[in-house]
């Protein structure tokens, strides 16, 4: 049976002054319909250059990723993507914004069905009551939001999320996560999520993709996370299987891809390293 999302494969490769630079070789990863799967590994390994191929942003050198039977090959409406310093254009309120995104692919549609679409998206990230203010008069976090309204009114079958809450203090982030899950159980919607959160990737995902580092990094492991949902991230902070998971995690992390690199200049003495 053909699957939903199919990362077939993939290897690639950047051009750079010392010649081909191998990022990533052969990722393969199958991936359901409605599936929430999480991408983390160490700074560098090539999680962001997984998922821009998905979003049709880099290009594979071997391989392909082929959604519901077609291959991908340049950005799409089909494939909405939110990245970690949300990029909402400033001199638009929010509502234009994911006014901007509706236009473009519903564009044929009423105003009066265009503006009842903007709203409902603005409403599912809670965010219908600043819906007239511009990214410099709302918070962080907001700001997200809006990025996340943007991309669910393109009705994504994919929605690609480069660490979305990276930016965001704890409470803020915990917040989004507890939207994100609704928005998931209500829409069904394929995500794949980078995320440096051991939390996070264990708290919102069906399978935890964690990468090996690279240069040619590639899937090191793959934890499907067996827990009921809706998940209350109170009651799992208790839960056995939950640390267990957690666990399984920190120890690829930490003790299969221990990676070891220089601190910045500025903190380090010669000689000195820190474990990341
Ligand atoms: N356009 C490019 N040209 C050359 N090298 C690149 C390019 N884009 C990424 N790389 C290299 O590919 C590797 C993977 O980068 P990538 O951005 O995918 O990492 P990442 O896992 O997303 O890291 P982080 O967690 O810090 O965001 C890195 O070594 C990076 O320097
Ligand atoms: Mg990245």
């Amino acid at each position: 049976m053909s699957c939903h999302l199919d990362i077939s494969h993939i290897d690639v490769v950047f051009p750079t002054p010392k010649g081909p630079f191998t990022a990533v070789q052969n990722v393969d990863l199958q991936i359901q319909q409605g599936e929430f799967i999480s991408l983390i590994g160490h700074s560098g390994c090539g999680k962001s250059t997984v998922l821009n191929v998905v979003a049709g942003l880099n290009q594979a050198h071997k391989g392909g990723v082929i959604l519901n039977g077609k291959e991908v090959n340049a950005p799409g409406p089909e494939r909405a993507v939110v990245f970690q310093n949300h990029s909402l254009l400033p001199w638009l309120s929010a509502y234009q914004n994911v006014e901007l995104a509706v236009k473009q692919v519903f564009g044929h549609k009423s105003k009066m069905e265009q503006k009842e679409w903007i709203e409902h998206n603005l409403n599912l990230v809670h965010m219908n009551h600043a819906m007239d203010k511009r990214p410099d008069e709302i918070s962080g976090g907001m700001k997200q939001r809006v990025g996340i309204a943007r991309a669910l009114a393109m009705k994504p079958e994919v929605l690609l999320l480069d660490e979305p809450f990276g930016a965001l203090d704890a409470l803020t982030r915990a917040h989004l996560q507890d939207s994100l899950m609704e928005i998931h159980a209500d829409l069904g919607t394929t995500v794949i999520m980078i995320t440096h959160d051991v939390d996070e990737a264990v708290l919102l995902s069906d399978r935890v993709v964690m990468m090996s580092n690279g240069p040619a990094a590639s899937i090191g492991e793959i934890l499907s996370i067996d827990l009921p949902r809706p998940r209350n991230r109170v009651e799992m902070a208790n839960d056995q299987r939950y640390s267990q998971y957690r666990s399984a995690i920190l120890s690829f992390l930490y003790e299969k891809q221990r990676k070891i690199e220089p601190l910045s200049a500025k903190q380090t003495k010669p000689n000195q390293v820190a474990v990341a």
